[in-house]
């Protein structure tokens, strides 16, 4: 089989819609019969919680970040969580401590690649043969988003339609190219989302903008909608409760296209 298609969900802005853009991607993917590996890389947690899994968060070592120290040695059932709607990656409060400890290693930022690739083979002699990885990354630039960036190439840009997303999205872009450079590696943008969009006057300037910086990426347009917080309380992705949601579109049309243009499968179940 063919390796997954991993993906990054990453804008070092905080707030800006990174965690609920990541669990409803991949609720998408596994609504269209994907099997999805989520990995919850920002040391608050925030997916873990969102995912219901507050208690791994809390759990003792070996969490997490042990697993980016040694990528071979810790077993997968102390880190890989079981969600009905994918297997989960947990992040735990001792990620708090990852970027000094990793600041520390050697290759620091190469950590979740061999962790990633380790999951991956393990889980093909198993049950489950992954599709996709989803990466939720920390609002900020650093030693535990460079392992999300380095390990999953393929970028989704949540954004706020609003002026100072041109500064941030300028600031990632600087960014991924120095880490292009040093790894040697090619980082691409697949989908840009427009998210929280409230007046589409004032967002058109701004998707406008985004058209121009990012011209081969395809852009979507996430509104503002209490659903999203509804289904966070409820553990799971907008496709996993019992409620019409128009915005289920979009992400199953992001859905589609990243499943058209990284993986060449059928769809199995
Ligand atoms: N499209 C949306 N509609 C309504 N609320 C949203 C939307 N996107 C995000 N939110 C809310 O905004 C807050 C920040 O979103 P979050 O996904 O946690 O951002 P980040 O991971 O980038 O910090 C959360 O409370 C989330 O529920
Ligand atoms: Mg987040």
């Amino acid at each position: 089989m063919a390796e997954p298609a991993r993906l990054c969900v990453t804008n070092q802005k905080g707030g800006v819609g990174k965690t609920t853009v990541a669990i409803n991607l991949a609720g998408a993917l596994n609504d269209r019969g994907r099997d999805v590996l989520f990995v919850d890389l920002d040391p608050q947690g925030n997916a873990t919680e969102g995912l219901g899994l507050l208690e791994a968060y809390d759990a003792e070592p070996p969490t997490l970040l042990d697993a980016l120290v040694d990528p071979d040695d810790v077993p997968r059932e102390e880190i890989v969580y079981e969600h009905e709607e994918m297997d989960v990656v947990a992040s735990n409060v001792d990620m708090n401590a990852a970027a000094s400890t990793l600041a520390a290693e050697a290759d620091a930022e190469l950590r979740l690649d061999r962790l990633l690739t380790r999951l991956e083979s393990e889980s093909k002699s198993g049950t489950h043969d992954y599709d996709f990885v989803v990466v939720d990354c920390p609002p900020h630039l650093g030693a535990v988003t460079d392992n999300g960036l380095v390990a999953a190439q393929n970028l989704i840009i949540p954004a706020l339609a609003e002026p100072t997303s041109k500064r941030s999205l300028e600031l990632l872009f600087d960014y991924v190219g120095a880490l292009e450079m040093d790894h040697d590696v090619d980082i691409e943008p697949r989908a840009l989302v427009a998210n929280r969009i409230e007046n589409t006057n004032a967002a058109d300037e701004m998707l406008e903008w985004f058209e121009d910086a990012l011209p081969e990426t395809p852009i979507y347009r996430v509104r503002k909608r209490v659903a999203f917080q509804r289904a966070f309380a409820a553990g799971n992705s907008i496709f996993a409760v019992e409620e019409e949601n128009d915005m289920r579109d979009v992400f199953a049309s992001m859905a589609a296209t990243l499943d058209e243009r990284l993986t060449k499968r059928e769809v199995s179940a």
